[in-house]
């Protein structure tokens, strides 16, 4: 019998993954060491099907037609979202079937009930393909370093926010210019504002930090930043201090709980993670007796990310034709880590603060600042335009609980003309 591929969602990655299903047929079936071919292909609109129908493949507009059908043995889930995703995958597994999937908000969300439900029914879920695109760190943190507890990653892990970062930095380009080359290139999500306001590496964040605790992590708990109130000013300030800017993903285990976060970080040029531009991705892992291990590669766009999706269904019909046991994953299901304050956090701190540039401004800032505990390393005015400037702090470390404090306290000034911008330097895991 050969196993059958049922494909709900043909967009960008679907069609990629039809594209290497047929292209690359022979590999993939020495690979998986069985036969198997698409049996059948479900998008939302008929146009969106019809090239495959006239191409011979069985098509659908219909998500039941496809779950229900017994000559499709995995389905692989490429049409992104939460909830009907999830009411296709629970469906899916309630009968037997094996799921793939690159919708890394449905396994965040909904990943501590369906990795129960896939174990129950005798069968499993893959999401390779759902964090980091081509970078296999699912894998990695899942079966490669069983022999080194991960206990600290960083990653940049949203491709859109990288572009844009590094397209501001290399070529002065604005914010809005850099989002539409990057929507263009098929990087963006459908509402880029998930990979602007850091909830797609919230996502894939969650889902990693919850494979290193073992520990179902909530992405909606996490302290969550991106980068839209990052300016040419900011990109230009982080230069001068021997930084690029980038927005990180960070996961920390500690006894009182899993740090997990995302937002904007001040990166030194000579840490591997600075050297990550474009859309490329990077996890940056300390594990306990590997030491430090980067993994590097393409985290979005069409066939780097069909190519982790493939692999995946090349897995599962192997799994399938050999009988072997499934990868259990039921803990998801289980406790809940809980999330570290980022409050006990500490670190060094770059702030931005727009002022009136008037006499005692900044005395009443620096006093502000040390009345908190935090020490000034350096300062920056730049020149003021209609009365306005921007002062440009860095810190020497000091606890976020203190710059919290001091930047509220700083916001209730009347000089304060727009909220401050603080930026946290990522010195972990790393001595220059
Ligand atoms: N929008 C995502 C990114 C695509 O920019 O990284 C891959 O998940």
């Amino acid at each position: 019998m050969s196993i059958g591929i049922g494909i709900i969602g043909v967009g960008t990655v679907g069609s990629g993954v039809v594209e290497l299903l047929r292209t690359r047929t022979t590999d993939l079936t020495t690979a998986a060491g069985t036969d198997f071919r698409i049996a059948k292909i479900c998008a939302r609109l008929e146009s969106e099907v019809a090239p495959y129908a006239q191409d011979g493949i069985l098509t659908t507009t219909d998500a039941q037609d496809l779950l229900n059908d017994p000559a499709v043995h995995v389905v692989v889930e490429l049409a992104g979202g939460y909830d009907l995703p999830k009411s296709w995958v629970s469906q899916a597994l309630s009968n037997g079937k094996a799921v793939v999937t690159a919708n890394k908000a449905m396994i965040a969300k909904h990943g501590g009930e369906l990795f129960p439900l896939a174990a129950n029914n005798g069968t499993e879920i893959r999401f390779e393909a759902s964090v980091g695109g081509a970078i296999p760190i699912i894998r990695a943190l899942r079966d490669a370093f069983v022999a080194s507890d991960a206990r600290s990653l960083a990653c940049i892990i949203n491709g859109t926010s990288n572009f844009i970062l590094t397209r501001m930095a290399e070529e002065g380009m604005g914010f809005q210019q850099a989002l539409a080359e990057a929507q263009a290139l098929g990087y963006a999500e459908a509402d880029p504002t998930f990979d602007v306001e850091g909830i797609d590496a919230a996502h894939k964040v969650a889902i990693l930090a919850s494979l290193c605790s073992r520990k179902r992590v909530d992405f909606q708990k996490m302290h969550v930043e991106g980068i839209t109130r990052i300016t040419a000013a900011d990109v230009a300030g982080a230069k001068e201090m021997g930084c690029v800017i980038r927005l990180l993903g960070q996961v920390e285990l500690h006894e009182d709980g899993v740090d997990a976060r995302v937002h904007p970080c001040l990166v030194p040029k000579r840490h591997p993670l600075a050297g990550v531009n474009g859309a490329f991705n990077a996890v940056f892992i300390d594990g306990s007796t590997t030491g430090p291990s980067l993994l590097y590669g393409k985290g979005a766009g069409r066939l780097p990310t069909a190519s982790a999706v493939v692999a995946d269904i090349v897995d599962a019909v192997r799994r399938l034709h050999q009988k072997s046991p499934i990868v259990d994953l039921s803990w998801f299901g289980g406790q809940e880590a809980a999330i570290r304050p980022l409050a006990l956090a500490e670190g060094r701190y770059y702030l931005r603060f727009e002022v009136a540039d008037r006499p005692g401004v900044l005395g009443r800032v620096a006093t502000i600042l040390g009345a908190k505990g935090v020490s000034v390393a350096s300062m920056v005015q730049r020149e003021s335009h209609s009365g306005t400037t921007s002062m440009v702090l860095a810190t020497h470390v000091a606890s976020e609980a203190s710059i919290q404090a001091a930047v509220t306290e700083i916001g209730k000034m009347t000089e304060m003309s727009a909220p401050a911008v603080v930026l946290r330097h990522y010195d972990r895991g790393f001595s220059e």
